[in-house]
């Protein structure tokens, strides 16, 4: 099985980010708008490694080579949720498996740090991550009709839930 490692971002990780950042392949999916900045996405990078409801993990190949970022997001501590958000920027390992071992990694994460609940938002159109969620033990527990306009166009949204305990996480 394919191996990965997520450690924390770090300031140096800037150049990597922004490789991909704006490929519309990889974020064109995400609620953010229009073109990022180097000087936005730095600015990001700083106000997560502030923030006390965000972890954001840099993801790791078996090389020790960044190919993607994952992240534990709007943690609440009193419910013990929180989003989480995967990318692997690296278009080109692609269906090699990275994603279902970031998908592990981040759960364990979460396991380990005490959460029960894990949560996300992802469009209908989105066949891969659809199929790595329902692999990975997700449920899809709401259809969000229209949810997510973007540019002018509406898409629909799947809320999904992993509960850890239930799936064996
Ligand atoms: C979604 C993403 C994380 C998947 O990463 P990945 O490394 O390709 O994932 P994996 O290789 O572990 O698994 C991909 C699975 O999807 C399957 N798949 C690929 N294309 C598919 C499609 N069009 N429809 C259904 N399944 C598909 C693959 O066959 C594989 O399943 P398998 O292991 O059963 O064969 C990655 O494509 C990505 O970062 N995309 C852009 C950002 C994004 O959309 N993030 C999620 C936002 S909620």
């Amino acid at each position: 099985m394919t191996n990965v490692t997520l450690r924390p971002t770090r300031a140096t990780d800037l150049d990597t980010l922004m490789t991909w950042v704006n490929d519309p392949d990889v974020t064109g999916r995400f609620a953010r708008l229009g073109h990022v900045t180097r000087e936005e996405e730095q600015q990001y990078l700083d106000r997560i490694s502030k923030s006390e409801r965000d972890r954001l993990y840099a993801v790791e190949d078996e090389h020790g080579e960044m190919i993607g970022t994952a992240g534990l997001h709007d943690i609440d501590p009193e419910n013990r949720t929180a989003r989480f958000g995967i990318i692997i920027g690296r278009k080109d390992r692609w269906n090699g498996g990275y994603g279902r071992s970031t998908i592990t990694a981040l759960l364990n994460e979460a396991y380990t740090t005490g959460l029960k609940e894990v949560w996300g938002v992802t469009r209908t159109d989105n066949a891969r991550m659809r199929h790595l969620l329902a692999q990975s033990g997700f449920r899809e527990d709401a259809y969000l009709p229209a949810r997510y306009c973007q540019a002018g166009t509406c898409h629909d949204m799947v809320h999904e839930v992993y509960r850890i305990g239930e799936a064996g996480a």
